[in-house]
This record gives structure tokens, sequence and C-alpha cells, in this order.
């Protein structure tokens, strides 16, 4: 029997996913705390993830990360949730546990914020926040977001409708409201978060003049080994600092190899690893 046999099978799932960082970012984490596992990379077509799934669970995979565009569906054939699972709608971590039942987890949220305020030192309460896009990223980061008890939480989107239909969603949770772009002329944000899935063209949200300025810090979920759209044009604008999304990725995966090994990885020395690649 080789290690590889012997060693407790992780993997992501999705499509593209070939240039995922996940299996580094595990293989960099295992080494760290001294554990016994394989973590691979599998592309997934489109209407085969369910069948992945259990052929993965069926050859002794222990945890799947999930990525685009299939965490909708994994949040459909968990068994269990999590409570921000649920709230989110998706689901980026399951976890095969006694008699193959699937747990479905949602770590997204929390490692948005364990780089927001812990590795980049911006705190969240009292500060008024605007949020970009209404899709599947948006959402699964909303719930996490107002538990920060900002003081004002808006969403805009470049199709105002699901702004707001998204907002009225997460009413009970805080004070948030929904818009179009052109209705943000004129306000002022400490802390402006892309969700949306312009950057992927090499777009950005097309925002009137001055809502990122020199006051305002910028996240962009999306992470790319170049600095990515948004953060060079909110750079032009002269924000205060931009940021991509790599800590949230890193922080993500830490979750879910904390969920699986009971172990919290070191995140800091996984980040900087990254980066100098
Ligand atoms: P995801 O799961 O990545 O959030 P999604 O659910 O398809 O994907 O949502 C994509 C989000 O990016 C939406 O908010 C979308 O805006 P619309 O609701 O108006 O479609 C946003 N988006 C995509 N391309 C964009 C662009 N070029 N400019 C601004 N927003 C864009």
């Amino acid at each position: 029997m080789t290690a590889a046999n012997r060693a407790d099978r992780y993997a992501v799932m999705g499509n593209p996913i070939e240039h995922s960082k996940s299996p580094l970012i595990h293989r960099l984490f295992a080494e760290q705390t001294g554990q016994d596992l394989v973590y691979e990379a599998i592309l997934v077509h489109p209407g085969g993830f369910a069948e992945a799934v259990a052929d993965f669970t069926g050859a002794a995979g222990k945890g799947l990360n999930v990525t685009v565009p299939f965490k909708q569906q994994a949040w459909q054939i968990a068994d269990e949730l999590s409570k921000r699972a649920q709230r989110a709608g998706a689901v980026n971590t399951l976890t095969m546990g006694a008699g193959d039942k699937l747990s479905g987890d949602n770590t997204d949220g929390v490692g948005l914020l364990r780089d927001l305020t812990r590795n980049l030192g911006i705190a969240l309460s009292g500060k008024k926040l605007l949020l970009l896009g209404a899709g599947g990223a948006a959402r699964g980061i909303l719930a996490p977001l107002l538990e920060q008890n900002p003081s004002r939480l808006l969403i805009a989107n470049r199709t105002a409708e699901r702004a707001r239909k998204l907002a009225a969603e997460f009413s009970d949770l805080g004070e948030l409201h929904g818009c179009g772009f052109v209705d943000l002329k004129g306000s002022h944000f400490d802390v402006i978060i892309n969700a949306t899935a312009a950057g992927l063209q090499g777009h950005v949200p097309e925002l009137p003049d001055g809502i990122i300025n020199s006051r305002s810090y910028c996240y962009d979920l999306m992470y790319a080994s170049e600095p990515t759209a948004f953060v060079r044009y909110a750079r032009q604008c002269g924000v205060q600092a931009a940021f991509d999304g790599l800590g949230m990725l890193v922080e993500q995966a830490a979750e879910s190899f904390r969920i699986w090994r009971g172990i919290a990885p070191d995140t800091a020395a996984v980040i900087t690893a990254l980066r100098a690649q």
C-alpha cells in the first residue's frame, strides 16, 4: 500500500479547476500541521456533480471543497447543513460522515471576515459598507457581514431589482437596502466589497465618479496572480488601500481544514508563500 492509499482523501470540485490554488494551500496546511492527507483537484462536467460526489464518497473520500459552478448544487445534495450554509444558500465544504452522511458548510463568509478584520486590520463595526453584486458570491457573505454590526450596508447591483430582492431576504439580520449603481451617486462608504463576476471578463462595475475615494478601503473577492481589474480601478481612484481575495481564499480553506482535521493552520505563512509565487 502506498502512502497515498493510506492517507485520507480530500479534493476540490469545480469547472474550470486547473488553476485552483486549493491543492497547494491544503498541502501546505498538511505539511505545517503534520497531517497525513492527499488533496486533489477534480474537474467535473456541468451535469455530473452529484455523481462525482457519490464516486468520491464511494472511494473513501473524507471531504470536498466545492467551487464555481457547483456551490448551490452542493447545498441541495447535502444531508445536513450548518446554520451559516443554510443562510448562504450555498455550500463550499462537504464532509463525509458515518454512513456516508454528507454535511454541508460554507466557510466563505468567515474566510472574508478573518482576512478583513484579523489579517488586514479593517474593523467593520459602525462602518458604512457597500457590497457590489447580488449573485451567489454576495449572498454567501451577507450574513457574516451583518453580524459585524456595520452602521449601514447597501447592496448595489447592475440589475437593481436583484439587489433589492436580496436585501429584503436578509433584512431580518440588520439594516440593509438594495439599489442600482447609478443610485449610488453622492454616497460615501468606508469599505467597498466587490462580489460581482465582472472581473472574470476583466471588467469593473460601472460606478458613478467619487464612490471610491481616498477614504475608502476596497476588497475584491477575486484573486489573480496580477492585481485584479477592480483593485487596479480602485487604486486609480486614489483609494486608501485595495486588496484582492487571496487572503480570503486561504482563510476559507483554513476553516475547511479545521472542520475536517480539528486543527487550525497558520494562515499567515501560507498567504506569504502564495504571494511569493
Ligand atoms: P456569482 O455566484 O459569482 O455571484 P452570479 O450569481 O451569476 O455569480 O452573479 C454574478 C454577479 O456579478 C451579479 O451580481 C451580476 O450582476 P447582474 O445581477 O446585473 O447580472 C454581476 N456582474 C456580472 N458581470 C458584471 C459586469 N460586467 N458589471 C457589473 N456586474 C456584473
